[in-house]
């Protein structure tokens, strides 16, 4: 469950009265921002404007942490060029590929995120873009918006059910598991695909597949919720849609570049595939145009986490790291192997 929005901090950082310096790269939801500022010498970005990497760069000067979003670019050649005073970036995410862990790591410094308080608002969007798919509902929101929906008619807009169906999650870790709830309530029995198969008391009769390729292939429905990796990186193309049985749905709400747009258009386009929904895509939010014109293509712009109670929540998590870090303990959720606190720093 969230945490309230009016939950109290859980720690004030060590050197209150003498606070660490913040960056926040981009507008968070009010509650978190007044929480940021009884913590923090912070800069907020109230405009909202996406932030260049020169501007990134000007503005951590003199800072000791930053705050950023996946909106954000943080390769390597940002962080070899961040001032030395910078020691922690928090990310208001639970996905980091947007971050060079490997760079910050090597410079010592720690990285965070903020999984679990999304799993639910995320699941919720899956299930929204498998349904939506399903139903036709891109096509069915453009006839009425078009004025050419006419009459009803018995064979008019027919979708297919959800219920009785084989929903393939490719990736059951913390969303992949709460969608698979989600979808075992609709009727759909579930299949799935991770690197270590799920103790069986977790597993609740979903069927293991060992390869993608076997996942790919018992899946009617198909949801894609491994994180970014350059082993899942282009893992959805022409090689594994292939494998889908004849008018299958695929559905991705973790990151577009886990597909391959080529290979899905021309599977769409072909009725190799009946219908997808897609939340998040490759070169966000500059998406390839071609999606627009696909009728059965289900669209959203990436808004897994996108509550008001869930952005809190993200925040709150968010802080919760920078602040355990500046007093010293580890944070709950440090991505990177090492780091570097300010009661440990030489
Ligand atoms: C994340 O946190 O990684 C999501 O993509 C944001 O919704």
């Amino acid at each position: 469950m969230s945490p309230s929005p009016s939950s109290p901090p859980p720690s004030s950082p060590a050197s209150s009265g003498n606070h660490p310096r913040l960056l926040v790269t981009r507008k968070l939801p009010a509650a978190v921002e007044a929480r940021a500022l009884g913590s923090y010498d912070v800069e907020l970005n109230t405009g909202d404007a996406v932030m260049s990497r020169d501007e990134i760069l000007a503005r951590a000067a003199g800072k000791d942490g930053l705050l950023v979003t996946v909106a954000d670019r943080i390769d390597g050649a940002l962080i070899a060029a961040l001032p030395p005073s910078i020691r922690i970036i928090a990310s208001f995410s639970v996905g980091y590929d947007h971050i060079d862990i490997e760079a910050a790591a090597a410079r010592g410094l720690a990285v965070t995120n903020t999984p679990d308080v999304l799993t639910d608002a995320t699941a919720d969007i899956a299930l929204l873009l498998i349904l939506g798919a399903a139903r036709g509902a891109a096509s069915g929101m453009a006839a009425i918006r078009e004025g050419s929906w006419k009459n009803w008619a018995p064979t008019g807009m027919l979708g297919t059910d959800v219920g009785g169906k084989r929903l393939g999650i490719l990736g059951m870790g913390r969303i992949g598991r709460a969608v698979a709830k989600r979808a075992r309530a609709f009727g759909m029995s579930i299949h799935y695909h991770n690197r270590h198969r799920l103790p069986p008391d977790r597993e609740e009769d979903a069927i293991y597949h060992s390869s993608v390729e076997g996942l790919f292939a018992a899946s009617d429905i198909l949801s894609v919720h491994c994180a970014s990796t350059p082993e899942t990186r282009r893992l959805v193309n022409a090689q594994t849609l292939a494998l889908m049985p004849e008018g299958a749905i695929l559905v991705n709400t973790a990151r577009g570049d886990i597909v391959d747009d080529d290979a899905l258009i021309a599977a769409l386009a072909s009725g190799r595939l009946r219908a997808i929904g897609l939340d998040v895509y490759n070169n966000e939010p500059n998406i390839d145009p071609r999606y627009r014109t696909l009728p059965d293509a289900f669209l959203l712009p990436h808004l897994g986490s996108a509550t008001l109670e869930t952005r809190n929540a993200m925040g709150f998590r968010a802080l919760d790291n920078l602040d355990a870090f500046f007093a010293g303990r580890e944070p709950l959720d440090l991505v990177t192997p090492r780091c570097r606190s300010p009661s440990s720093a030489s």
